[in-house]
């Protein structure tokens, strides 16, 4: 048994979450748009294909957010920043060459939430002049609930929606003022409800524990009222604070922030609160219930971590579209130019707006999948890995056997042929996974708290 409390003083330092890997911060301009156009020619013609699409325009702005977002309470700028993504969509057509199959389609943000009826008409007609859609295609949008209105609901259903997120973050009255978010249970019940109606099958609600003035008993009453609202899937993230990357934050009185010990035992509480709820832990920070897609998938090892947090989406290419957004090919990352006003521009001039990226060596690639199996499974079966991997799998498996020797915490262990990190364990499963992080020797980077 690991004496928790130690350990949590000891891993506080910052790690990455591992989205990705090579994680974000490795990306460079060696990757550029001549580069996406080769790899978009040489991806499968049969396999479907994922989009991300997002949209980085808020009517508020909380204080705690750490998106890429602007605010802004005017119409126009949404309006004119859809017109250039319905031109980058052009632009993709014409380099794909061809019309893949779309299986999942995710609107992120910033607040999708703000776009109208008309805008979601013509965003879904311009994405079937690319993409042929999936009868079974999953198609998800990322709500603040503050957007609710009658149009609102009709936009979704326009576009199609069948999945949904909804950020709460917290119901108290007190954190809420401390990160300009005021958002009651009521409203956020009612949107709830209305997506159910309009036949959402499966449900997302955003929580955070971490932030300003929260403590245990705040804690305990928002996660009651999030089951309340029996929500399919529930993603609990520690508020990351980086007020030197997000200015905004600079406006949260690090003073009321709990410290690392606090935010253990908040993630704990909150954890079992869902758990006895009858959720399943998926991961490092979701939950799902058990007759989930993505509960189910965790039970055969086929969760993958991607840059929304867990997923169930087996494709191997993820296209990202709209400022800072990121895609995948098996060749590499790339990521969209992340100044709204600079994608917009390059654009307009007629050219792919890619920012960086990382091609994929071998290396990173089996990295990438042993850190994957790390964070989703908490497990990687040895055996298999090196079956699949083949010879270049030595060096991470024999990385992994002196880990597991020379780790004096009881963070991991080797069990007959599987690398594990032991259930009390889990909450470091960042700090296990950075270990067979090759870049992290290389380069430091700022990261948000590993607890
Ligand atoms: C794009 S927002 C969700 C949609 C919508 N804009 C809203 O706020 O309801 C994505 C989610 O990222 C999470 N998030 C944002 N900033 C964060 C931070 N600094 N630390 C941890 N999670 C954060 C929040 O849980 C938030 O719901
Ligand atoms: S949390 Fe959501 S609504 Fe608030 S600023 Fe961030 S993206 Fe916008």
């Amino acid at each position: 048994m690991i004496d928790k409390y130690a350990l949590v003083a000891r891993y506080s330092a910052p790690v990455p979450r591992y989205t990705s890997y090579p994680t974000a911060p490795h990306f460079s301009d060696a990757v550029d748009a001549g580069t996406y156009l080769s790899w978009l020619r040489q991806i499968s013609r049969t396999d479907p294909v994922s989009v991300y699409i997002h949209i980085p325009f808020c009517d508020r702005l909380c204080w705690f957010c750490g998106c890429h977002t602007k605010h802004t309470t005017r119409y126009e700028p949404v309006r004119a920043y859809l017109g250039v993504l319905s031109q980058e969509l052009t632009l993709l057509g014409e380099a794909l060459g061809f019309k893949p199959q779309l299986g999942q389609l995710h609107l992120g943000g910033g607040s999708p939430s703000l776009l109208k009826s008309w805008d979601m008409e013509e965003l879904r007609e311009r994405l079937g002049d690319v993409f042929t859609f999936r009868d079974d295609a999953q198609i998800s949008v990322e709500i603040d609930p503050s957007d609710a209105t009658t149009d609102l609901f009709e936009a979704l259903n326009v576009l199609g929606m069948n999945r949904a997120s909804i950020g709460v973050q917290d119901f108290d009255p007190a954190v809420q003022a401390a990160i300009n978010r005021p958002q009651s249970f009521e409203d956020t019940r009612d949107v709830a409800n209305r997506l159910r109606a309009m036949g959402v099958h499966s449900l997302n609600i955003d929580a955070l524990y971490g932030l300003p003035h929260q403590t245990l008993t705040t804690l305990e009453r928002t996660m009651a009222d999030v089951v309340s609202l029996q929500p399919d899937r529930i993603a609990l993230f520690g508020y990351a604070h980086v007020p030197w990357m997000k200015k905004h934050q600079q406006m949260i009185d690090e003073s009321s922030l709990p410290d690392s010990g606090e935010r253990y035992r908040q993630a704990r509480r909150a954890e079992a609160i869902l758990k006895e709820a009858g959720y399943q832990q998926i991961g490092i920070d979701h939950f799902a219930r058990p007759q989930d897609s993505l509960a189910r998938a965790a039970l055969d090892g086929r969760v993958n971590r991607n840059f929304q947090g867990y997923t169930d989406d087996p494709c191997e290419t993820l296209i990202g579209l709209g400022a800072s957004s990121i895609g995948k090919t098996r060749f590499g990352y790339v990521q969209n130019i992340t100044a709204t006003g600079q994608y917009m521009a390059t654009v307009r001039s007629g050219a792919l707006p890619i920012g960086r990226g990382l091609e994929l060596s071998e290396d990173d690639i089996i990295r990438g999948a042993f850190i994957e199996r790390l964070m989703s499974d908490f497990r990687v079966d040895m055996k298999a890995f090196r079956k699949h991997h083949g010879d270049a799998a030595a060096t991470v498996l024999g990385e992994a056997a002196i880990a597991a020797q020379n780790d004096p915490d009881g963070l991991c262990h080797i069990s007959g042929d599987s690398f594990e990190i032991p259930v009390d364990a889990r909450p470091f499963a960042r700090t296990v996974a950075s270990w067979f992080d090759a870049y992290m020797k290389k380069r430091e980077a700022r990261y948000s708290a590993a607890l």
